[in-house]
């Protein structure tokens, strides 16, 4: 039973302002592709990291990831991403060789998530789940608007809080599942657990991190660096 994490990281990272492809932007003086690969070959489960690079950026992400020190047990891929990340983490499905039934998929933009969020996603899947996704609740109320780019957005509804959860990465899956998920679903998607709800079967929520937030925009970047100046003291 073993375990693979596919890194979708061929994203340009637009929201977070001009510069490198998201992922090769460096936190604490490391890429945040080398944080996010690293979170996952923290678990003594993971021994096998796919990295989706940028489709013209494979062989920069092989010599970075050749350049910085990485745990003997893991071995790593790098293979060409696509248009969309649904696209990118379909071309990791299809590089995973026999022998990995358990599967993570993880943002290179979560580079920080902890290795007890990635362990607890993997166990729920080794106790039978088919698809898990770590997740927090909300500290903001969420509502569904007539979206509008001109003025003010009319609200259709406000669904109560307490029911929602903020979905991270990892998400794990059985392997069957996911590539059964992304060979039938093809319309665009946030995330790969949405295909497999689609499939009609079950997906759980476990305990998520705050350390595992998405970095997005710019102020995302100053909290990831504090976070891993305290880390290091
Ligand atoms: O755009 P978003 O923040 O949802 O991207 C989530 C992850 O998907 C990022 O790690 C990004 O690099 C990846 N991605 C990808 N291929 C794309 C678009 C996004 O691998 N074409």
């Amino acid at each position: 039973a073993r375990t693979a994490a596919v890194i979708p990281a061929a994203g340009r990272g637009v929201r977070l302002g001009p510069g490198a492809p998201k992922a090769l932007r460096t936190l604490g003086g490391t890429p945040m592709l080398i944080h996010a690969v690293r979170a996952m070959a923290a678990s003594r489960a993971v021994s096998l990291v796919v990295v989706v690079a940028p489709r013209d950026g494979a062989a920069e992400v092989k010599t970075l990831l050749d350049a910085h020190t990485l745990p003997e047990r893991t071995d790593f891929l790098v293979v060409p991403g696509g248009e969309n990340r649904q696209d990118s983490v379909k071309a990791g499905i299809d590089a995973l060789p026999p022998g990995y039934d358990t599967v993570l998929v993880h943002d290179a933009a979560r580079p920080l998530v902890p290795v007890d969020t990635v362990d607890a996603v993997i166990e729920a899947v080794r106790d039978g789940a088919v698809a898990v996704v770590p997740a927090l609740p909300l500290a903001d109320t969420v509502k569904e608007v007539e979206p509008r780019a001109d003025g003010p957005e009319p609200v259709l509804s406000t669904p109560a809080r307490a029911r929602l959860r903020a979905v991270q990465t990892p998400q794990g899956f059985e392997r069957a599942t996911l590539v059964r998920a992304h060979e039938t679903v093809t319309e665009n998607v946030t995330d790969d657990a949405s295909m497999v709800e689609q499939l009609g079967l079950p997906v759980v929520v476990v305990p998520g991190h705050e350390e595992a937030f998405k970095v997005t925009r710019p102020l995302d970047l100053v909290l990831a660096e504090a976070v891993l100046a305290r880390r290091r003291k």
